[in-house]
């Protein structure tokens, strides 16, 4: 699950790059949760587009190439270096021609054409195809996999300490960035550890959670940039106990572990990220042999 979710842009890249069974944005702020419903719709519906352009051009690579003759039920070493060689003297080559983006023009000795990239293997009896049709068919089989894994994508609108969408032990993973300082801003101390046990509790054995605990500089600035101090109920930072560096224990007190390597300061992000980017992260992880609710400090 993606806690504070906005418009969805995380959200749709965690689909994207993990494709997973079901994934649920939740954010309190109504219009943001509608408009990562249109950018749902919209990539659903790019991705639909592209699927059916791959298939055009899987259809006319495949008429406007001559089929090569079907290879022989097996190929032996012997009879795909015999063959090459054929190729070679008759001018025909498992290689490609540079104007067949990857495609290899013919086969004589299917096996070895294979290996340089050439055709696949296909049945005995039946015509192998160019490595460009390969190409098209995997990116139809990948567009595919995402537009499956979009439709277990959900978003609702929800303050996440009072959701009542998830159960106790269902998430695999769950991500929180930039979230917890308002949290922490709007409800305080006890907000942000009822988001924290909440997480834990949520988690799966052996799920993770990945969080970006805001530096406490930013608290102040929050302040200066929205005039929230105006704003009824708002937790001052001098009014707040906790820190930004305190999420980890705190988590530890729960019952989850620290991912070695997996907690980065601001400062490991990659060179050339711009500044607003660089932004820490905390990994940690319910162990495996956990009960699914429980967290284990409580
Ligand atoms: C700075 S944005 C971060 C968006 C996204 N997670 C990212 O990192 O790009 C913070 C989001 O958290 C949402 N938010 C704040 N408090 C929340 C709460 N209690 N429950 C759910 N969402 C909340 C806000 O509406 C906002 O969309």
């Amino acid at each position: 699950m993606d806690i504070g979710c906005n418009g969805g842009d995380l959200t749709l890249e965690l689909v994207q790059r993990f494709r997973p069974r079901s994934l649920v944005g939740v954010d309190i702020d109504k219009t943001l949760v509608k408009a990562a419903v249109r950018a749902l719709a919209r990539r659903r519906a790019a991705l639909r587009e592209a699927y059916r352009e791959a298939g055009r051009l899987f259809k006319s690579s495949t008429s406007q190439r001559p089929l090569p003759p079907p290879p022989p039920a097996a190929v032996t070493e012997a009879e795909a270096r015999a063959g090459e060689l054929a190729g070679r003297a008759t001018g025909v080559t498992g290689e490609a021609s540079p104007d067949e983006e990857g495609g290899a023009r013919a086969a004589v000795g299917a096996g070895r054409a294979e290996k340089a990239g050439g055709l696949a293997p296909g049945k005995a009896g039946t015509p192998g195809r160019p490595l460009g049709d390969r190409a098209v068919r995997l990116q139809r089989k990948g567009l595919q996999a995402e537009l499956q894994a979009l439709r277990g994508v959900r978003f609702e609108v929800a303050n996440f300490l009072d959701w009542g969408g998830g159960r106790a032990g269902e998430f695999h993973a769950v991500t929180c960035l930039s979230v917890v300082k308002w949290v922490h801003i709007n409800w305080g101390d006890a907000g942000l550890r009822a988001l924290l046990a909440r997480v834990a509790d949520l988690l799966a054995p052996g799920g993770v959670l990945v969080l970006e605990p805001q530096p406490w500089t930013s608290y102040a600035a929050a302040f200066r940039k929205q005039d929230m101090a105006a704003c009824e109920g708002v937790h001052l930072p001098q009014s707040l106990k906790l820190r930004p560096d305190d999420i980890g224990p705190e988590l530890e007190r729960l019952g989850l572990a620290c991912v070695p390597g997996g907690c980065t300061p601001a400062d490991a992000a990659a060179p050339g990220t711009p500044a607003n980017f660089q932004r820490p992260l905390l990994v940690y992880q319910k162990p495996l042999g956990s009960a699914p609710g429980g967290g284990g400090g409580g």
